[in-house]
């Protein structure tokens, strides 16, 4: 429900320049020398190239910290923090998936918080911060959230501050090109949930809702086209508006379940973060929607989307059109035809469900889950069945 009974705030920021050639806006922005913050597949499929050419082009210096991995660990940070502070470029470029975001905003986070230590002072002179996703997915290009993994305790770590949010965000569709089928699949089902989860928080409102909405309608637009043709421009750019546009609603609204059971799930069999979301989404929608006021919050989802609710059952029926996309494009339907082993899901059950409990998302999950519904949802991820509680049904 709105809240209309206290002050809230909503911004739109950063600058966003999308769609073809975008990168050349890379010579406007008034850059000297950067730092390009990457990992080692941008040097490998040629995505470097095409940044340093542009800023050759316009005489812009620059150095390459391509040291990051997937799901990005404090070590990697720490080494990124260091290469920051003795290179002090005038910007910092992100150039990756949500991986290499993250981390440029891990390491603008934890610079700043050095610098306020040993100044004192709370004035914060962070480089111009320019995002260049080549994934449509996380949208970290337009939050201030960073998610980085522990690798002691083998948990992920959200950080928050607005200082984390780029000044501009550059979206050309050639940068996600050459994104693998199942990479596009994955990272294409994290938009959808962001866009499901940021529709139906606790903390939703009518701007998150708008740009959640619009969101969900282009993914079922144009992500099986992205998946289905890697050079289909159209469709891959399609894409980065809506990974953009679910990243500015969760940003304001917050996400739910999927997320907090993802995240941990990811962290212990490093499962992509996207296919993660794709696999436990349905059944969290199946769980959510038994709560009518969540019922209705979907039905008007479906309807903003323009999927036409046959079945007169909100819940089941975006349950079954993200069931349908996830089977086409070949995302296993539960953890088990994942092949996560039964004994190895058995062990590490208690700790999955003690890490999502506490995840910051389960804050704004339209039901509050007990233990006990928690691991009914996630039974139900891992073995692909329906269950619901009684008394609910
Ligand atoms: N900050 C946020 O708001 C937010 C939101 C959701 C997820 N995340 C985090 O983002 C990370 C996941 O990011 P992701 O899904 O974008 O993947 P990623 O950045 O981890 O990249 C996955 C792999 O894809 C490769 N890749 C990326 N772009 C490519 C391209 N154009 N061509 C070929 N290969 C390419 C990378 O080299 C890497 O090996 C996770 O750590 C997740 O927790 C952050
Ligand atoms: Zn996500």
């Amino acid at each position: 429900m709105a809240k209309f009974d206290q002050t809230r705030f909503f911004q739109v920021k950063p600058a966003i320049y999308y769609g073809m050639n975008a990168l050349d806006t890379l010579g406007t922005l008034d850059l000297t020398h950067v730092c390009i913050v990457t990992d080692a597949g941008m040097v490998k499929f040629g995505i470097l190239k095409k940044i340093t050419d542009v800023l050759d082009k316009y005489g812009i210096t620059y150095d390459v910290f391509d040291d990051v991995q997937p799901d990005p660990t404090t070590d990697i940070v720490q080494k990124g923090l260091v290469n920051l502070m003795l290179k002090k470029p005038q910007a910092l470029i992100a150039l990756g998936g949500g991986s290499s975001i993250d981390s440029a905003k891990a390491i603008i986070y934890y610079g700043n918080a050095i610098r306020k230590m040993f100044s004192g002072s709370d004035v914060y002179q962070k480089p111009y911060f320019i995002a260049l996703p080549t994934t449509a997915g996380t949208g970290s290009e337009v939050t201030e959230y960073a998610v980085i993994t522990d690798p002691v305790r083998n948990t992920k770590i959200p950080l928050t501050d607005p200082q984390m949010l780029p000044d501009a965000a550059i979206l050309d569709p050639r940068l996600i090109e050459s994104v693998p089928a199942g990479a596009t699949a994955a990272t294409g089902m994290d938009v959808l949930t962001h866009a499901v989860e940021a529709y139906s928080s606790t903390n939703n409102n009518p701007f998150a809702r708008c740009y959640a909405a619009k969101a969900a309608e282009l993914v079922f637009k144009s992500l099986y086209d992205a998946y289905e043709d890697a050079h289909d421009l159209n469709a891959k750019a399609s894409m980065q508006i809506a990974s953009c546009m679910a990243g500015i609603a969760f940003n304001s609204s917050g996400l739910g379940i999927t997320h907090s059971l993802a995240h941990a799930i990811g962290s212990q069999w490093h499962l992509p973060h996207g296919l993660a979301n794709a696999i436990v989404l349905p059944y969290v929608v199946l769980f959510n929607g038994q709560d009518p006021y969540t019922s209705s919050v979907y039905g008007r989802l479906l309807s903003a989307m323009g999927i036409l609710n046959i079945s007169g059952n909100a819940p089941q029926m975006l349950m079954r059109s993200i069931e349908m996309l996830n089977r086409e494009m070949n995302i296993p339907k539960s953890l088990q035809a994942a092949g996560i082993d039964e004994a190895d899901y058995m062990e590490n059950r208690g700790a999955i469900i003690g890490k999502a409990m506490n995840d910051v998302c389960t804050k704004t999950n339209p039901i509050s889950p007990s233990i006990e519904q928690m691991l009914m949802v996630l039974d139900n991820v891992y073995y692909g069945t329906k269950n619901i509680e009684p008394e609910m049904e």
